[in-house]
């Protein structure tokens, strides 16, 4: 290395340099965008175990530290001190709203809410047992057949409809989803009630029965929505990027983030912690369940345990995981057995050489379900919620993306390991 300049040279003596890019933190980044025109040869890093996928302004994280910044500010104080549409607002624009920008940001997306009534129907051609994910990939899908008049992706203010529309109907559809699983009638946004009031509203309500919100709810729901708004290049958040970078329309690529993240190895793993935990049933159960997490051909994990990026408590899981009793015990659902088990878990797991060694912590999703459920949200709806917060991620770094003049269509190379060239047989001359 001379003057941050990497240099790898091929058999032949071919050289080629690699400047290296440092950014605000973290380790340094080898821009290699000429490795294949000086060496005629490609990088290999299945799950971009170290490839940097874009230069991005919105989040970091340092996984050794258990660090997580919004647009620089730590997620804890933002816990704390902020509200959810106040960080969407931080994610979207870089910086914290001073008081007229954030009063008009919430009107507008206050006044968003309503779904074309044609969506709606779309939810006839679904079975009552409809996984929730599905359909809302379906439903957000199906948002990109309206609104011919602002989907100009080169258009900043198109751009920053999109963002407004997307993120005010995503509880609508969200609420709809759950409705439909349930078969009761759907409930309209109410627009004098606040993000989290309004979907609670739309989820709980009936048209037969007074309704009102509880407010510590509301509030529970509105801190796990700033814990799940951002999370830099996951896997979800790379899909958006890369659907969005063919130039498709910004909902179709949303519809693709919904996808990515319903896998338990993401988003749907709030879900899979909840079926785990009822399967273990009881304290006395947890050693069999360590044992197997360990054992490589049980083909068991154990759910809300391990991530890519953090080799140390996962801050976000730290906050739940502080918050869940006294939510717990303001809703009057502190003697969830799950909650205790959960707990003894952790601590169990956390004492194993074996989760040790491979610094497997809790992450994010390993206590949201426990709130989630307090809140009397199924564990099929879990990762749903999880995409209504995570969508002002998802259109951030789309925003993000789309607005950098060097922007390129997202086309990775490949290893091709598969049979050499050869000649059409006709059918009756195979053998
Ligand atoms: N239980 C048991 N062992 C685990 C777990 C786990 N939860 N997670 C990782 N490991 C082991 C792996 O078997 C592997 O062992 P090896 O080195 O002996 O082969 C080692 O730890 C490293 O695991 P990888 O799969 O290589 O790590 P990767 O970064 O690819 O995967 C992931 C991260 C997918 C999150 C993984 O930890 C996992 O499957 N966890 C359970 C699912 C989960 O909770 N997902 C939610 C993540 S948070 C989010 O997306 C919102």
């Amino acid at each position: 290395m001379q003057n941050n300049i990497y240099k790898l040279t091929d058999p032949q003596g071919k050289i080629s340099e690699f400047p290296l890019r440092e950014g605000t933190f973290g380790p340094g980044t080898l821009d290699i965008g000429s490795l294949y025109r000086d060496l005629d040869v490609f990088t290999f890093d299945p799950g971009f175990v170290s490839t940097a996928s874009c230069e991005s302004k919105v989040t970091y994280i340092d996984g050794d530290k258990g660090v997580l910044l919004y647009r620089g500010y730590p997620v804890e104080q933002l816990a704390e001190r902020s509200s959810f549409l106040e960080v969407a607002y931080l994610i979207l624009y870089g910086e914290l709203p001073i008081r007229s920008q954030l009063d008009s940001f919430v009107n507008t997306i206050r006044h968003h809410s309503l779904v074309n009534e044609a969506i709606l129907r779309f939810f006839t051609g679904f079975h009552y047992d409809a996984h929730p994910m599905a359909m809302m990939a379906a439903v957000v899908g199906s948002l990109s057949a309206f609104y011919h008049d602002s989907t100009d992706i080169h258009n900043p203010r198109h751009r920053e409809v999109f963002a407004h529309r997307i993120i005010s109907k995503m509880p609508t559809l969200a609420a709809a989803v759950y409705k439909h699983g349930i078969g009761q009638p759907f409930v309209y946004p109410k627009n004098d009630l606040d993000y989290c009031a309004n979907f609670l509203n739309m989820l709980f309500s009936v048209p037969a029965e007074p309704y009102q919100v509880d407010s510590v709810a509301a509030k529970a729901l509105d801190l796990l929505f700033i814990l799940h708004a951002d999370h830099e290049q996951n896997a979800s958040t790379s899909t958006v990027r890369l659907a969005g970078s063919s130039g498709t329309n910004p909902y179709a690529a949303i519809a693709a983030g919904i996808a990515t993240l319903w896998g338990p190895a993401h988003g749907g793993a709030n879900e899979a912690v909840l079926n785990m935990l009822r399967e273990i049933g009881d304290v006395k159960n947890i050693d069999k369940v360590i044992a197997k997490a360990k054992d490589k051909n049980s083909g068991f994990r154990l759910m809300g345990f391990g991530h890519r990026v953090y080799k140390n408590y996962d801050p976000r899981a730290k906050i739940i995981r502080a918050t869940c009793h006294k939510v717990l015990q303001k809703l009057g659902r502190d003697d969830d057995p799950q909650l205790e088990l959960a707990l003894r878990l952790e601590e169990i797991a956390l004492k194993d050489d074996y989760f040790i060694e491979k610094k497997l912590y809790p992450n994010v999703d390993f206590y949201s379900g426990i709130i989630y459920r307090a809140l009397g949200i199924p564990a099929h709806m879990m990762t749903v919620m999880f995409a209504v917060a995570r969508t002002v991620g998802w259109v951030a770094h789309w925003q993000e993306m789309i607005a950098d003049p060097h922007m390129k269509i997202g086309r990775p190379r490949q290893l091709y390991t598969g049979s050499p060239k050869r000649e059409y047989l006709d059918i009756g001359k195979r053998k």
